[in-house]
């Protein structure tokens, strides 16, 4: 039976053994994919969302990562069983990813042709002028002006924005049935941004691709995905579809998120900001990893891990106190105290004017 559902994660632990002790970042994610929609998957820093994706791709740094419960199943099958061999022919083929920072993917040393040509013939048994052919299309699908030249290039002769055009071409050069974007659009300016969202979007509905977008904007999210998993402290804290996650926020963390975007419309220059920071993820917790961040945390929460569970239909969140329709969220109980504070919450934020 052919099912709708092209990445189905349960109850995957991606664990590392550090000197310091062992670093959950990954424990126990359970998420769908559909074919042909978009996930978002959002979190902070440190949530877990790239060692999530990086377990997909078997590419988490071994031997000190291990998956160490659950299951990636891909088109129905089990991607923590496959030996290196399946993987290799999944990679790249079946499943792409591209990367925050494309310098880090692009070897310096290579045009950009030969780059997209070796990805291609990796995959494929073709011989290179084929092989360049199709390159020469796929930067022409992503809207690389002048591509003949261009595939001659090396990546530092290449503006950042055509850059991280010309990973998407390798990215889609195999035509993947899933293209997993972390942060592709987190190192350029808003402008160059808004022109890779809308390229990505586009390639999504021509390539009948399914996309997993990992962003810790929830800007991003509301232009690109159709469903979205927020994610806190390696486990998944709300999962439903774009719209009824903004229209109702169901777990105090995404509420907290969305309360942490400026809005225009109000001139106040005060921005609300989670207070605290994300939790170490070093040795085992009890309860809730939110909890002593949580402005509705019960004496329950600190002691009980909330499980997933569907509060409405398709809409799962995991908190013992999760919001209601009407329900005061924690920037209503916003005072004066409330320091001004950027939108996104990376590691190591600072209160920003
Ligand atoms: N190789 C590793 N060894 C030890 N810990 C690791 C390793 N890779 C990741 N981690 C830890 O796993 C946690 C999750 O990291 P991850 O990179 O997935 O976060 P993220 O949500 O992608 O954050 P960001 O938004 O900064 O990219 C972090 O605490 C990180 O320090
Ligand atoms: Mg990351």
């Amino acid at each position: 039976m052919p099912s709708d559902i092209l990445l189905s994660i349960r109850g995957l632990k991606t664990h590392f053994s550090t000197p310091v002790g062992i670093v959950s970042a990954v424990d126990g994610v359970s998420f769908d994919l559909t074919r042909g929609e978009t996930l978002g998957l959002v979190g902070e820093s440190g949530s877990g969302k790239t060692v999530t994706a990086l377990s997909v791709m078997q590419l988490y740094a071994k031997p000190q990562g291990r998956i160490v419960a659950g299951k990636i199943l891909f088109e129905g099958k089990d991607i923590t069983a496959m030996g290196e061999k399946d993987m290799y022919n999944i990679r790249g083929n079946s499943i792409s990813m591209i990367f925050q920072e494309p310098m880090t993917s692009l070897n310096p040393v290579y045009t950009i042709g030969r780059q997209i040509v070796e990805a291609i013939r990796a995959h494929r048994a073709i011989d290179k002028k084929e092989a360049w052919a199709i390159a020469l299309e796929a930067l022409k699908q992503v809207g690389i002006p002048d591509p003949e030249r261009r595939l001659r290039s090396y990546p530092h002769e290449l503006s950042g924005g055509m850059r991280q055009r010309a990973m998407i071409a390798m990215a889609i050069s195999c035509k993947p049935t899933l293209l997993i974007a972390d942060e592709p659009t987190t190192a350029l300016d808003v402008t160059i941004q808004a022109q890779i969202l809308q390229l990505l979007r586009e390639l999504k509905e021509t390539m009948g691709m399914s996309m997993l977008m990992i962003t810790h904007d929830l800007g991003v999210i509301a232009e690109v995905a159709d469903k979205v998993a927020v994610m806190y402290g390696g486990r998944i804290a709300e999962y439903a579809e774009t719209a009824s996650l903004f229209a109702s926020p169901m777990h105090p963390y995404t509420r907290g998120l969305m309360d942490s975007i400026p809005d225009i419309e109000k001139e106040s220059a005060q921005l609300y900001s989670i207070p605290g920071t994300v939790p170490s993820l070093i040795g085992e917790t009890k309860g809730c990893r939110f909890a002593n961040r949580c402005p509705r945390a019960l004496p329950r929460c600190t002691e009980e891990a909330p499980e997933l569970v569907e509060a409405a239909p398709g809409h799962l969140v995991a908190c013992w106190n999760r919001l209601g329709a009407g329900d005061e969220g924690p920037q209503d109980k916003r005072s004066s105290e409330a320091e001004p504070q950027s939108r996104r919450m990376t590691k190591g934020e600072g209160a920003q004017p």
